[in-house]
């Protein structure tokens, strides 16, 4: 057995299906799976970086933006949605690419999506502990900025350099605590999500509601504001460019397929749970920027607080709407963090299963039937990186993982339709090989346009996966070992 060996397709469904000691407990609803999406996408990427690049790079044509990543994610989600139908197991993307490109390619996305999940987790963990501390600003309390903000920045591409600030203590604290609870169970932490979301929902959409009374026609005007000839700042370059920063705002839907094994009828639900929660959020936000941007000329909302600075363009009449923004952003937030850190515990776990990752990886708790090792890993690292670095150097990182692994899941999607044209699918990815085409397409572009420094850092990522493939992996694997 080589790199390239992949695994059956009828292993893989045994394994999906199996009882013992590593199961986990089967009680997702279709509905839970919806919520959990929302939950893991609305959050950091609407309510910080939609300012910023509206501000810097597209203007109000921030809004075609989002219709740009918005179809390439959509492209990307059929994708997802045929895999999750025909493979439904914990490991998402990582297991895909293991029935269809191989052991190699399985272990590069397995390793790729601890950027997204992980590092994701810490990222909005640190936009989280950012609107904490401006909402106890309102209420009078100030906490310390030593104990608030990352010890580290970096400056240029690879500069690192001391802040003078001690620990980001808010974004361990979250992190930690909702650690807590995904070790609990499954169910208690799905029916937090479900809350959570519902506040975030409630208040995105009361934002819309309301906000679109203060328009002003006259701030989408110019609509796409003339190059300024810097790279990347205004014109179509500009909303190219717009698309790459809040790709960021999309990423989660894929987290759903990571809770297959956890999924009560997963071929039916999982589709559902990932097209579902993408479609909403599509039409959230691109009602959300178009509102933004038509109460407030652009060039202001290029703060941390967006939302915040829009709704204040509308005077005193909105103020009470502001307090319940910081609610919604905070609410919205944690949610992304709790679905980010379900995830990655999931995808350890079947690797852990294929002897990729140590056994420790699979052990599941006998009483709570969670991964709960594979979780409280998770939860430390993320903790100690959300509490040491700055939430720029972590985003864009973020994103070109899952691009990366949108890319070769959509191209999965041909290659098993080619070579298994057979094997049921609960669900079909219409014209097959036009979307994964697409897909690639789409997401190749946006990944293009995350510019030199992050592809460096992806690279240097990949190599330190490899060490460890060909150190542990590649030694350990089931797959491998298998007469
Ligand atoms: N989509 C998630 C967010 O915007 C990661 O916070």
């Amino acid at each position: 057995m080589g790199l390239t060996s992949r695994k059956r397709l009828a292993t893989l469904i045994e394994e999906s299906s199996a009882e013992g000691e590593h199961t986990l407990r089967r009680s997702l609803t279709a509905s839970n799976l919806v919520l959990l999406g929302i939950g893991a996408i609305i959050g950091a990427g609407i309510f910080v970086l939609t300012g910023t690049a509206a501000a810097q790079h597209a203007g109000p044509a921030i809004v075609i933006s989002f219709v740009l990543a918005g179809m390439g994610c959509l492209f990307a989600g059929l994708c997802y949605a045929e895999f999750a139908s025909m493979i439904p197991i914990a490991g998402s993307a990582y297991t895909y690419g293991y029935a269809t490109l191989g052991e190699l390619v399985a272990w590069i996305i397995g390793w790729d999506l601890i950027l997204e999940y992980l590092f994701a987790a810490s990222t909005v963990a640190v936009g989280w502990s950012g609107y904490v501390v401006a909402f106890l600003h309102r209420l009078g309390i100030d906490l310390p900025t030593s104990l608030t903000t990352a010890p580290f920045t970096v400056e240029g591409t690879h500069e690192v350099v001391a802040t003078g600030a001690i620990l980001n203590v808010p974004a361990m604290f979250l992190v930690l605590l909702l650690t807590a609870l995904l070790v609990r169970g499954i169910r208690e932490s799905a029916s937090v999500n479900n809350l959570i979301v519902y506040v975030k929902l409630a208040i995105v959409l009361l934002v819309i509601g309301f906000g679109a009374t203060y328009v002003d026609p006259a701030n989408w005007t110019p609509f796409v504001p003339e190059p300024t000839g810097k790279p990347g700042q205004f014109g179509w370059n500009g909303i190219a460019a717009g698309a790459g920063v809040i790709f960021f705002a999309y990423i989660g839907f894929d987290a759903v397929s990571t809770a297959a094994q956890e999924a009560r009828n997963p071929q039916r639900d999982l589709p559902i749970g990932i097209l579902g929660s993408l479609a909403v959020c599509t039409v959230l936000y691109i009602l959300m920027s178009l509102v933004m941007t038509g109460i407030a000329p652009y060039g202001e909302l290029d703060v941390p607080h967006p939302v915040d600075v829009a709704i204040s363009k509308a005077g005193p009449a909105l103020s009470w709407l502001a307090m319940l923004v910081d609610i919604g952003a905070i609410a919205g937030l944690a949610s992304v963090v709790l679905v980010m850190l379900m995830g990655q515990p999931r995808i350890f776990f079947a690797m852990s299963r294929d002897g990729l990752l140590p056994p420790l990886f699979s052990h599941v708790h006998k009483r709570f039937q969670t991964p709960h090792v594979a979780t409280i890993i998770t939860g430390s690292v993320a903790a100690l990186i959300a509490g040491l670095f700055p939430i720029g150097l972590l985003g864009e990182l973020v994103s070109i993982g899952t691009l990366f692994a949108f890319v070769i899941v959509c191209a999965g999607v041909w290659v098993l339709r080619r070579r298994d044209p057979d094997a049921p699918r609960a669900f079909k990815t219409p014209m097959v090989p036009l979307v994964p085409l697409l897909g690639i397409a789409t997401c190749g572009y946006l990944m293009i346009g995350l510019g030199a420094a992050t592809w460096m850092r992806l690279g240097i990522w990949l190599l330190i996966g490899f060490t460890i493939y060909f150190g542990y992996g590649r030694r350990h694997s089931r797959l491998a070992s298998e007469p």
